[in-house]
């Protein structure tokens, strides 16, 4: 009987660390409501600590309500409704003067079907984190919604217009109504593609296609790619370290990370945009460098989120994705990305990337 005793203290202290793991609150009461159990997380989220509710009743300790005043609870009603009723779905609840919860249970019948209500486990989550959520869910259609906008609205307006009065413009009107057209198409297709990295990268659906990859030839090439678009040859210098090791990354996406970094060099910077590649003891480093007004330090974690730009950023035609997919793109081989001052003065962003096996290994 001892024995039995000593063991079933044991389960408790066992039962009551595996609970207090749980990332949700969690709360345990009898078919009556007399509250058995709360874990660390329950206690956080209601601000009741658990030797306050312990032994005490549901209703009066945790008095959950919904939006229109309901007491849950009460409308729970664990003894009545149908015997087959076990899985009470998830609501938006509030305690008084509590923050937003979000509240499921589940009655425990004994025997499992139809049986009389044991007990009833409650689970809490923080409708704060959710309801942030959503709201940067909703900023980000409407923020796309705008983005989308404007080139559309440029497109119909030369276009209709050009439609509309086609005999009365030049050879030489015609040409650069069309020519803006055809860029703020280029515009709309380019939303998309990083809109579609942006969802792959946050659903982790990115796919790695790792192969050896040269990155100085992968960085000449950045450099060419800026020089081809009018930017002077002088404007850019490559470093390269010695004996960089066999790196298996995917090309493409490098190729994607170094234009991104160079173009914010040459587009948000000043002076020389420098290229700096160094064998690193687990990977490689790469940094670019400008020598124009840098980041402030205290906007630093702000560059790599969605749709954010700087001040007078907005003029110059970014949508604010470049840095965020780059991040998305760098950890997604398994690297990480920082951005500090450069010893010229400008930005420098700097990223190391482990060497990567190949895919089959
Ligand atoms: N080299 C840099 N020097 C100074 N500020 C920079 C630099 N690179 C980025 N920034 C700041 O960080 C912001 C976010 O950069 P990001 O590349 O994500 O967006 P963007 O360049 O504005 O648009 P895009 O989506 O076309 O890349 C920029 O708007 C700019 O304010
Ligand atoms: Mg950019």
């Amino acid at each position: 009987m001892h024995g039995e005793d000593t063991d079933g203290r044991v389960v408790a202290a066992a039962c009551s660390i595996v609970i207090d793991d749980l990332p949700d609150g969690l709360i345990v009461t009898d078919r009556f409501g007399r509250i058995l159990a709360v874990n660390r997380a329950a206690a956080r989220l209601t601000a009741v600590p658990a030797e306050r509710a312990v032994g005490r009743d549901m209703s009066e300790v945790f008095p959950f309500r919904d939006n229109d005043g309901r007491e849950w609870w009460k409308a729970l009603d664990p003894e009545g409704g149908l015997r087959t009723r076990s899985r009470v779905p998830e609501r938006p609840l509030h305690l008084p003067g509590g923050q937003e919860l979000y509240v499921a249970a589940r009655l425990v019948r004994e025997p499992e079907r139809c049986g009389d209500v044991e007990r009833v486990t409650i689970t809490l989550r923080d409708g704060g984190a959710r309801a942030r959520l959503e709201r940067s869910r909703a900023d980000l259609v409407s923020t796309v919604a705008h983005e989308l906008r404007s080139p559309l609205t440029s497109v119909k307006g030369f276009t209709a217009t050009l439609l509309a009065k086609w005999t009365r413009f030049t050879d030489e009107q015609k040409r650069v109504m069309l020519e803006t057209v055809n860029n703020d198409a280029d515009r709309v297709t380019r939303l998309i593609t990083e809109l579609l990295d942006v969802s792959r990268i946050e659903s982790g659906r990115l796919e790695l296609h790792r192969q050896v990859v040269d990155l100085p030839a992968r960085a000449r090439r950045a450099i060419a790619g800026r020089v081809a678009a009018g930017e002077q040859e002088e404007r850019f210098r490559l470093v390269v370290g010695d004996d960089l090791p066999e790196m298996w990354l995917d090309q493409d996406k490098v190729d994607q990370i170094l234009a991104n970094l160079v173009e914010n060099g040459v587009r948000h910077g000043r002076g020389t945009v420098t290229i700096e590649i160094e064998s690193v003891e687990w990977g490689v480093a790469v940094s670019v460098r400008d020598e124009g007004e840098g980041v402030k330090p205290e906007l630093a974690p702000r560059v790599f989120r969605q749709f954010w730009r700087g001040g007078n950023s907005r003029r110059r035609g970014g949508t604010g994705l470049g840095l965020f997919i780059v991040k998305g793109l760098v950890e997604a081989h398994g690297g990480t990305i920082t951005v500090q001052r450069a010893p010229e003065g400008g930005a420098e962003f700097r990223f190391t990337m482990p060497t990567g096996t190949p895919d089959f290994a």
